[in-house]
């Protein structure tokens, strides 16, 4: 089924987009990828700087709220696969701001599915809309068990919520108009180029400035932490053999505490860093819980390896070692992504609660 020969990537400066652009523009050296995204705070161009003169990479700068440029796009590149990524991604924000969520997550879902029928309706066959999902429409686990592709959705969240969403929307559109859709559901993802309002980069900035790290509740949710990479080539993988109409759910079955997985990451900042082991430490903070906070997700993606022979490649040992090297040998990165709006984000979020 590799005969998608122009793909459009939406939310591609963001951070799994763009390692997955990275992944596709150099694998795929035939195949044009146009990338669109809106550019939000959680977008930067500087995340693509070593493939943007790629000539078979695009990128254009568009809201996927926008149904005319949507059509436009589809259009002018002749596009024949989608990978949609663009979203309002983080959990936090919305909580204080629900709104934005359903409007991208939901509303530009369904803006890019009715754009794609509408392009392709009088020939569906080789073309394919491969939606981006997470664990979270799963809901929350307790101590045991796991979320299968045949788990019944429950999201928790007004961001799982506006995902969960945007899931059925896919499905209705294979149900109703045969549009060909696959879906895959991941887990938490860790690596460069992750936007530091989100736990791993946010801790990795504060204890290199000395800064408290704020442990929500008593730090003992429990998350399912995958290498990004791994997920950008289990993403590859289903775009190219997965089977349509079909769900993959995508995980490292590497279940972390967050209090356990904070005390890693001192322990490997303090040492490449020089400072005397555990000395970061003393910069834990409890803070008041995430409302409604999911207590435990674990992904089972039995079915993504028998059927498609995908592992995860990284240890989490060498993964998270390779992620905190990265964000402290990538300062600058650090201080461009967190000047301007991320200070008011920061200060209503941890300091003016
Ligand atoms: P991110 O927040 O880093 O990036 C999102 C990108 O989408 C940004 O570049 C942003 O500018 C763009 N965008 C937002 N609104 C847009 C709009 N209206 N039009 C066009 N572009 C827009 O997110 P991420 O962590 O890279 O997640 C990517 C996708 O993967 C999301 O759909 C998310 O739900 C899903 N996912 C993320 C994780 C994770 O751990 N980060 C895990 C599973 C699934
Ligand atoms: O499971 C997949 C999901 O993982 C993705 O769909 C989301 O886009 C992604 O943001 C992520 O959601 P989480 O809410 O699990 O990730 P986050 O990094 O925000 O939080 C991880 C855990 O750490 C969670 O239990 C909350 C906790 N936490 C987070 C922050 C930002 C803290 O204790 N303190 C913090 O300051």
């Amino acid at each position: 089924m590799n005969n998608k020969t122009k793909i459009l990537v939406t939310g591609g400066a963001g951070f799994i987009g763009s390692h997955l652009i990275r992944l596709l523009v150099n694998k795929y050296p035939d195949t044009l990828i146009v990338n669109i995204d809106k550019l939000t705070y959680a977008g930067n161009l500087a995340n693509l700087k070593d493939v943007e003169n790629m000539p078979n990479y695009r990128f254009v700068k568009a809201d996927i709220c926008d149904y005319e440029k949507m059509q436009q796009i589809f259009a002018e590149y002749q596009i024949n696969g989608v990978i949609h990524l663009a979203a309002e991604s983080h959990v936090d924000r919305s909580i204080t701001d629900p709104f934005v969520f359903a409007k991208t997550n939901v509303i530009g879902t369904l803006t890019l599915l009715q754009a794609a029928k509408e392009y392709w309706k009088n020939d569906m066959n080789g073309k394919l809309f491969y939606h981006v999902s997470t664990d979270e429409v799963y809901g929350s686990l307790d101590h045991g068990g796991f979320f299968l592709e045949t788990t019944p959705y429950d999201p928790k969240s007004p961001y799982s919520a506006s995902k969960a969403a945007s899931d059925h929307f896919v499905r209705a559109f294979h149900n109703t108009y045969k549009l060909p859709v696959i879906i895959s559901n991941c887990s938490n993802n860790y690596g460069p180029y992750q936007f530091p309002e989100k736990l791993i980069p946010l801790f990795i900035n504060n204890i290199r400035h000395n800064k408290p790290l704020p442990v929500y509740g008593k730090g003992e949710n429990v998350r399912d932490w995958l290498y990004v990479e791994d997920h950008a080539r289990a993403i590859d993988l289903i775009f190219h053999k997965g089977k349509i109409g079909d769900t993959y759910n995508i995980g490292g079955f590497n279940e972390w505490k967050n209090i356990d997985l904070i005390r890693v990451m001192i322990k490997v900042a303090d040492r490449l860093l020089d400072r005397t082991e555990g000395a970061s430490e003393q910069l834990i903070t409890y803070v008041a819980d995430r409302a409604g906070h999911d207590l435990r997700y674990a992904i089972d993606s039995t079915k993504l390896h028998e059927e498609l022979g995908w592992s995860p490649s990284l240890q989490f040992e060498e993964g998270i070692e390779k992620t905190i090297r990265w964000y402290l040998d990538n300062q600058d990165w650090l201080d461009n992504v967190t000047s301007g709006d991320y200070q008011k984000y920061y200060e209503r979020m941890y300091i003016n609660q």
